[in-house]
């Protein structure tokens, strides 16, 4: 062999036959082919030499692939292959949380209450949405973000349903991942015009954190699409920021400098007027932080 021929792939193939890898393949060979059917162990007899090397090499990473992802998957690990897809502008910059907290290895929803201090789901929802879920409730979220409300929404609801709704493509994405083995979650795109739910299906319109930044237009828009989706006595339970409250004052001094953009801020009376004025009723408040937390019946 030619000092000149090293670098080069056709070289080095020659210089493969030339050194008879075939035959020092062969025992290897044989022993892998000894189980095959006669013709596929006829192919694998007589396949290229360095073929053969590449055909075991990608068969046997894929084996070690599977062997880690079904290890992983009986520790209690994700390891779905799906991907979100990419963020889009209305995602609100949960596609950095899922960055970041996946980095720290923590789950999404407990990094945004721990990291970012946002308001626990749990005590919120114990006292103010639970009473009103039952075992077969059909509830309809809106605004789902990460799923920070509904994973605890999921073991109420055993035998009923939970359709999520988001306007943002790459929450709906995040949502079909996080719930792929949840068989009773539905993921849905809204954006308040229309809700794609039949008429009469509902128990429960639920939203946290989204009617805090809603305009009038919008409140009114949903306030239909729930009158309409909604059984008789269903409810609607979202919390908004009540201006005529104290903690609403202060939120509304403290975050306009950065903020400004973001929130809305109504009075009690005004956010009534509007659900009233499709037919609802109103059964209480509760005040947690900024947010107050109104619950409306379709009597
Ligand atoms: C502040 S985040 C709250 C997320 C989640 N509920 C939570 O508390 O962690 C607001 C959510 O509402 C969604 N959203 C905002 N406007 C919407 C609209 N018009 N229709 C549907 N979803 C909307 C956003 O994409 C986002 O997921």
């Amino acid at each position: 062999m030619s000092s000149n021929r090293s670098g080069n792939p056709q070289c080095f193939r020659a210089a493969v036959s030339e050194f008879d890898f075939i035959k020092q393949l062969s025992i290897l060979r044989k022993f892998a082919t000894a189980n095959l059917p006669a013709r596929r162990r006829q192919r694998w007899l007589s396949a290229d030499s360095l073929d053969l090397v590449n055909t075991l090499h990608s068969k046997i990473a894929a084996g070690l692939k599977r062997l880690a992802r079904r290890f992983l998957s009986s520790l209690g690990y994700d390891t779905s292959k799906r991907k979100p897809s990419k963020a889009d502008p209305l995602c609100e910059g949960f596609d950095r949380y899922l960055f970041e907290s996946t980095k720290a290895g923590i789950d999404v929803n407990d990094w945004i209450e721990e990291q970012l201090g946002w308001e626990p789901a749990l005590p919120t929802l114990r006292k103010v949405v639970f009473p009103y879920i039952e075992q077969t409730s059909c509830v309809c979220e809106i605004g789902a973000g990460t799923g920070r409300h509904a994973r605890h929404i999921i073991p109420l609801i055993g035998k009923g349903k939970l359709h999520l709704f988001d306007h943002s493509s790459w929450i709906r994405s995040h949502l079909k991942n996080y719930f792929s083995k949840v068989e009773n979650v539905y993921v849905g795109e809204c954006d308040g015009a229309s809700i794609g739910l039949a008429a009469d299906s509902v128990d429960l319109c639920f939203s946290n954190g989204a009617f805090i930044e809603f305009k009038l237009g919008t409140i009114l828009l949903f306030a239909k699409e729930f009158w309409r989706i909604l059984k008789r006595n269903g409810y609607v339970i979202f919390d908004y920021i009540d201006i005529s409250t104290e903690e609403a004052w202060q939120h509304l001094k403290s975050q306009s400098a950065v903020h400004h953009r973001t929130f809305t801020y109504h009075c009690g009376h005004t956010i009534d007027k509007v659900f009233a004025s499709v037919g609802f009723t109103v059964l209480e408040r509760h005040q947690e932080d900024k947010s107050t937390y109104v619950v409306f019946q379709k009597i």
